[in-house]
Formats: structure tokens, C-alpha cells, sequence
């Protein structure tokens, strides 16, 4: 699990899960890299909070950085077609007022894997308001 030096200097949700002797803490910056070799870079709800610029950069961390199989994994919600209501439209205001993030399409989506140099292979829709991305290097 990697997150900022401050946040993970005390973690104590993980410690109460009982789940630390299963996982790595690590403290860093992904916009400047992500640990090398992984399998699989699971990235929820983290995409929305950054513009393109900036979710292009972690993407592209994870694309250098991933074993030679490996996958990108974005948990997120999709702002769908058309004018219909949807939850995602409320949420990419809110984005949009708390930083330069947003809410993406499937189209935006493709668009900020490919500049990342990623393939996106599949989405996979959830009972949740997150649909399941994976990508894989292009
Ligand atoms: C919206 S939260 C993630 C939500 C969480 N994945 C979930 O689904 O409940 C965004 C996280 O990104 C972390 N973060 C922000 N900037 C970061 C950076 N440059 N490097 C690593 N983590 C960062 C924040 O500290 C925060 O924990």
C-alpha cells in the first residue's frame, strides 16, 4: 500500500484489520514513482481527485514500473453517455471544485491510458457505482 510519507508515518486502521502482517506500508509519492515489479497497481478512487497531466504521470510510473506482466487496475466511477441523471454528475463537480479532478468517460479513459503508454483491456461493471478498469501496457 503506498500513500504519503505523513499519512502512512501512523496507520492505524491497517493495525486494527489486522491485515499488516499481509501487506507493505510504503510512504512515497506516486506522481514521482511507484514500487517496481508489481504484479498488479490496484488505483481506487484515486484517478477522479487529478487532472490529466498528473493521472497521466502515475499511470506512466506504473507502466514503467510493473513486472512484465502486469496490470493496472482503476477502481472508479464512469460518467456515462448522454443526459441522463447519474450519480457520477454530482461528483465530477465536486471534483472539479476541490482540485482539477474530474469524472471520466470511457473515451477519456482510453484516451489518458494511451498517453500513459497503456492498453485498456477491459471494464467490468460492479453492483457499486465504481466500474473495474484494467490496463495493460500498450
Ligand atoms: C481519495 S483518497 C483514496 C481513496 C481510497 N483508495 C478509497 O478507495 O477509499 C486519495 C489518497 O491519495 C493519497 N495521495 C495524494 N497524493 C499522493 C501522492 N502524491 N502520492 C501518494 N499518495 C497520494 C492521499 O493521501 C489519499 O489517501
Amino acid at each position: 500500500m503506498l500513500d504519503l510519507p505523513q499519512v502512512v508515518a501512523d496507520a492505524p486502521a491497517l493495525d486494527e484489520a489486522q491485515v499488516t502482517d499481509r501487506c507493505q506500508v510504503i510512504g512515497g509519492d506516486m506522481l514521482a514513482s511507484v514500487p517496481a515489479d508489481a504484479d498488479a497497481y490496484l488505483i481506487k478512487r484515486v484517478l477522479m481527485d487529478w487532472g490529466n497531466n498528473d493521472a497521466t504521470a502515475l499511470l506512466r510510473n506504473c507502466a514503467a514500473a510493473m513486472a512484465k506482466e502486469g496490470k493496472v487496475i482503476v477502481v472508479e466511477m464512469l460518467m456515462p453517455a448522454g443526459n441522463d441523471p447519474s450519480q457520477a454528475k454530482p461528483f465530477d463537480i465536486l471534483m472539479l471544485l476541490n482540485q482539477s479532478g474530474r469524472i471520466r468517460t470511457e473515451a477519456e479513459f482510453r484516451e489518458l491510458f494511451a498517453a500513459a503508454g497503456l492498453r485498456l483491456t477491459r471494464i467490468i461493471p460492479t453492483a457499486s457505482p465504481n466500474s473495474i478498469l484494467e490496463g495493460i501496457r500498450a
